[in-house]
């Protein structure tokens, strides 16, 4: 039998249509920076998630930091986040200087509704819903909340390209969604973010803060604080060839989580999320196992890469100073492995993994 070549937990996917792209648009004398490829991309993602408006940005941490500033949200001001995230949820906040105040998960990964209700405050102005993995949780009946508490409602969907909900994106059911792009990301420009939103005049004010606060772009007169958080064409051009193959890449994901459903439905120590695949494109494919360190270990000499879901929020070194009660979060981050998750993967790699999972339970 031949050696099995490492299988990575996920890595990039392009091919000749972005190598020729960006070819042809050095060859055409492009300038790099952001103009009429970013604003062509914007146009594709905006039609793609059924949004008025987007702008694309450097990733998506600084789009939440924008989505935030864009609400003049900052000092005194208080934003609930869900414990199980990725850190930059939590870091845009302070970042902006408000407070990040956390609430636990429920059984779907994001925000539990009840906890978000009593953690609302005289100083709440925002709650950050994260679609974890394509997944919508209580998003319907949060955003009712918001509503009724006079709260943004801001998506961090970086997960969540290609992932609906009620014949809804994800990131469209808020005030502004936030996209990633980055490597791990469904498609990917490197790095690369992207707010969306229906509200004109908050479109407008991130193109603005963006782009320095000028009053006008190519003008030096600013009337506001900004930064400059501009894209490159550069970026945009591969960004335009990945948005093509997108649709696949979807129809793929949701195959690959099928097969490993269907082939580890047998092992009695490992569960699954619930996840409706009609609507959801897993970005990663999820386990729940007793013990995911050494499960971890075995897969990699085995030449298989996984990674260990992050750790509740609040157990990180930064943010030690949070008070409360997490066990959803704990529990999920202490049983959670992410398997080869690659839209590009055979089917033959898939059956490898788990045949390894099988023995690694069984043997
Ligand atoms: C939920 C969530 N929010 C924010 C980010 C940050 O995005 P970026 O890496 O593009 O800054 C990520 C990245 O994986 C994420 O998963």
């Amino acid at each position: 039998m031949t050696e099995q070549s490492f299988i990575n937990q996920m890595e990039p996917w392009y091919g000749d249509e972005e190598i020729e792209a960006i070819n042809n648009y050095l060859k055409e004398g492009g300038w790099l920076m952001e103009f009429k490829k970013t604003q062509e991309l914007e146009k594709i993602i905006a039609n793609f998630v059924g949004s008025k408006y987007c702008s694309i940005l450097p990733n998506g941490t600084i789009s939440l930091f924008l989505a935030l500033k864009a609400l003049n949200i900052g000092i005194g001001d208080e934003v609930i986040v869900p414990d199980y995230t990725m850190i930059a949820t939590p870091n845009a906040v302070v970042w902006s200087g408000a407070t990040p105040v956390f609430v636990d998960i429920d059984d779907s990964m994001c925000l539990d509704i009840e906890r978000v209700r009593d953690a609302i405050t005289d100083r709440t102005r925002a709650v950050m819903h994260v679609s974890i993995n394509g997944r919508a949780g209580e998003l319907i009946n949060l955003k009712k909340l918001c509503e009724e508490k006079g709260l943004f409602l801001i998506e961090d969907a970086a997960q969540s390209l290609g992932s609906f909900f009620a014949g809804k994106h994800l990131g469209t059911y808020g005030h502004i969604g936030s996209f990633s792009f980055s490597v791990p990301k469904i498609i990917t420009m490197g790095q690369g973010g992207a707010l969306v939103t229906d509200d004109r005049h908050l479109y407008e004010k991130i193109c603005k803060i963006k782009d320095f606060g000028r009053i006008t772009s190519g003008v030096d007169i600013h009337d506001e604080m900004g930064w400059n958080f501009k894209y490159t064409d550069l970026q945009a051009v591969f960004g335009i060839e990945q948005m093509k193959k997108l649709d696949c890449r979807i129809i793929r994901k949701k195959e690959i989580a099928k097969l490993y459903h269907e082939l580890l439905s047998g092992v009695v120590e490992v569960k699954f999320i619930p996840t409706n695949l009609d609507m959801v494109a897993p970005w990663f494919f999820e386990i729940l196992v007793p013990n995911p360190t050494e499960l971890k270990e075995y897969l990699k000499t085995q030449n298989i890469g996984s990674r260990l879901f992050y750790p509740a929020v609040h157990t990180q070194k930064i943010y030690k100073w949070v008070k409360g009660d997490f066990p959803q979060a704990i529990d999920f981050a202490a049983h959670g492995l992410w398997l080869p998750s690659a839209s590009q993967l055979a089917n033959s790699q898939i059956e490898y993994v788990c045949a390894r999972i099988i023995e690694f339970y069984h043997k």
